[in-house]
């Protein structure tokens, strides 16, 4: 008889975060947001929906941003992983797109906050955007306080991008 497999048997995984390599043993059920939360204490990534659609729980995987309600954590083995924790400099200074976020009001309540920042990191290290590019970069990330405006004035500002002439 052939043997079974058992999905429910815990895995060892490593994996990156934050620089630092983390070996954890983990269910194969256990979601990438989840394993961050409870098992890495890295709450900054927020979970609202868990399906997809909100982008709170929005983080880096090798450089690019990804949901990480949608992975199991068993599925970034040998990634690197960027949080919003990881943002900050080894000094405590912040990322360039956190204090433009502050300077422009670009939060409310703060719990999309962290979603949105990663979700824009990849954007606000390029180059000058165009009007289209904005909306585009935050398409996928729902807010529910601000009305996006600061958001896009704190990416303006950090990608050098001036707007565009009214026709
Ligand atoms: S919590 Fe992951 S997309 Fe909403
Ligand atoms: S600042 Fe409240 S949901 Fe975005």
């Amino acid at each position: 008889m052939s043997e079974r497999l058992d999905l429910t048997a815990p895995v060892p995984v490593s994996f990156t975060v934050n620089g630092e390599r983390r070996e954890l043993v983990l269910e194969p059920r256990w979601l990438l947001s989840d394993v961050l939360r409870h098992r890495l204490g890295l709450t900054g990534t927020h979970v609202g929906c868990e399906h997809g659609v909100c982008g709170a729980c929005t983080i880096l995987l090798n450089g690019a941003p990804v949901r990480s309600c949608l992975m199991f954590g068993v599925q970034a083995r040998d990634a690197d992983i960027v949080t919003v924790e990881g943002l900050e400099s080894a000094n405590g200074e912040l990322h360039p797109l956190q204090e433009a976020f502050r300077r422009h009001h670009g939060l409310q309540c703060g719990f999309c906050t962290t979603g949105f920042l990663m979700a824009l990191i990849p954007a606000a290290e390029g180059g000058p955007m165009t009007e289209e590019d904005f909306q585009d970069a935050v398409a996928g990330q729902l807010c529910r306080c601000t009305g996006y405006v600061g958001i896009v004035e704190a990416l303006r500002e950090v990608t050098g991008s001036h707007p565009e002439p009214a026709s």
